[in-house]
């Protein structure tokens, strides 16, 4: 969920800015799309870090992005983009913010886009620190299970941090430290161009690295600080297994946001959130649930099993599933029920309307009360356009009926099973459309006589 823009300090606002890097070229993701859009709860990576800036108190935010990456700043707009010219290295990319920060930033955050686990307390501690040691940088560490690739920090005897070595130029125990560079970082903003400026590219990847301006601040006579925070807040994606990984974290956390807030999941592990799924009180879901974006549940609804339900509104009390599909503009009033194997799309449903069985509800509008059977089709689309469909409150739609949009189905009227409805159909009136029914007396017999003539043993012989 976007938090909205804090004013960090009220007496000297905006006095922390921030930069989001996300101008990689991301090659392990092995992908057409910039990394930074790849999705975390069906929302691009990037707006993560983003919300944790702005809700830690950063006035001015600034993202870094690639030339050929107007994505990214359709992602992230309202929020400013500027352009790093050529992927030369974190410390680089920094440079592109220049003149986009005021003057009047005393901290300026910095933050890789594809690290979005990030909490805004953890950033606010950062800050605290920074501020009340006056350290030319904080930088936040943590010890992942597998140090593997990430920047490993050198700490002093007093455990203030005297450098960050990048995995591929550290020495064989360097790399035996077990406390790593998560990339966040809280500069003083009196030095952070001065010191990105002096950093130089003789290193194994021939880049520019942002990690070195500890060591060229140590260098200048200025003190460096770590803050710790856990694993699960600081794994970098760069691979499609790592983000699998941060989608399994983020999931976690909002299974329990949800189970915090008083939904009952028979089945944590398998329920699936967006960042905006919104659950009421008393809320039910059953196992393998999928929440796309934009839905919101009011109280004390209940989601049966093997539900997807994506862009729709349920009010308090609605039952769905098992197996329903709500798809986007699909608004459930008051105990309404959809049952099995129903899909809704951009239909109201009204207090207590029911679509128990086997439906296609889709543009429409179904009457408080009404009853839809199973098998009905609201015929939607002519292969031209589409049209709605109108059903009035406690109008009864028999089972296997098609309504041929745009077509009105008048309050209590009730449709036959197995009618095609084309024309509008009045308050209280019977609609019916069927073919005569013809019964042949015994006709059913003779037939079977007829071809079980010769018995078994014949129909053996023919084959
Ligand atoms: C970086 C850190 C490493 C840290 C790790 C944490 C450096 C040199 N290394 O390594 O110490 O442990 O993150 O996850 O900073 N980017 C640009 N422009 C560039 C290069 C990168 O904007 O020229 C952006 C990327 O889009 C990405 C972020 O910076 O969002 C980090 O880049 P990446 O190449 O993933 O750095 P790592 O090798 O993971
Ligand atoms: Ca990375």
């Amino acid at each position: 969920m976007m938090q909205e823009p804090s004013d960090g300090d009220s007496a000297v606002p905006h006095r922390t800015a921030a930069v989001v890097l996300g101008a990689g070229k991301g090659e392990r993701m092995n992908s057409r799309f910039p990394k930074v859009l790849h999705r975390i709860g069906n929302r691009p990576m990037v707006l993560y870090p983003l919300d944790a800036v702005r809700a830690a108190g950063a006035g001015t935010c600034v993202v870094v992005a690639g030339p050929d990456m107007a994505e990214v700043a359709a992602a992230v707009a309202p929020v400013p983009t500027t352009v790093q010219a050529e992927p030369r290295g974190t410390a680089d990319a920094v440079k592109a913010a220049r003149g986009r920060i005021g003057p009047d930033a005393d901290t300026v955050l910095i933050l890789y886009g594809d690290t979005p686990l990030v909490r805004p307390q953890t950033l606010e501690a950062m800050i605290a620190r920074r501020r009340e040691g006056s350290h030319a940088i904080v930088v936040l560490g943590f010890r992942p299970a597998d140090p593997g690739g990430y920047g490993r920090l050198v700490r002093g005897g007093d455990g203030s941090l005297e450098a960050i070595v990048e995995a591929t130029d550290a020495s064989a125990e360097q790399r035996r430290v077990g406390l790593c560079n998560s990339g966040v970082m809280a500069v003083d903003g009196a030095v952070l161009f001065d010191l990105v400026d002096a950093v130089g590219s003789d290193n194994a990847k021939g880049e520019y690295y942002l990690t070195d301006i500890v060591g060229i601040a140590r260098r200048r006579g200025r003190t460096c600080s770590v803050v710790e925070a856990a694993a699960d807040e600081l794994l970098g994606i760069n691979s499609r297994e790592e983000l699998a990984a941060a989608e399994r974290i983020f999931q976690r956390r909002m299974r329990r946001a949800a189970m915090a807030g008083g939904a009952t999941l028979t089945d944590p592990g398998s329920v699936w959130f967006s960042y905006d799924t919104v659950l009421g009180r008393d809320v039910t879901v059953g196992p393998q649930v999928v929440f796309g974006p934009g839905v919101v549940v009011g109280d004390e609804v209940e989601i049966r099993g093997f539900c997807h339900i994506e862009g729709a509104t349920l009010d308090r009390g609605a039952t769905v599933g098992p197996f329903a599909r709500l798809r986007p503009g699909a608004d459930l009033q008051e105990g309404a029920r959809v049952g099995n194997f129903v899909e809704v799309k951009n239909a109201v449903m009204k207090s207590g309307a029911k679509a128990n069985h086997l439906a296609y509800v889709g543009d429409a509008e179904v009457g408080a009360g009404a009853n839809i059977g199973a098998g009905t089709i609201t015929c939607n689309y002519d292969g031209f356009r589409k049209a709605r469909t109108v059903i009035g409150d406690g109008a009864f739609i028999g089972s296997n009926s098609a309504l041929v949009a745009p077509v009105t189905i008048g309050e209590r009227a009730i449709v036959g099973a197995g009618s095609t409805i084309d024309r509008d159909v009045e308050a209280d009136a019977l609609a019916l459309t069927r073919a005569e029914h013809t019964a042949v007396p015994r006709a059913a017999e003779k037939i079977r006589r007829r071809k079980t003539a010769g018995g078994p043993e014949s129909r053996g012989a023919k084959k």
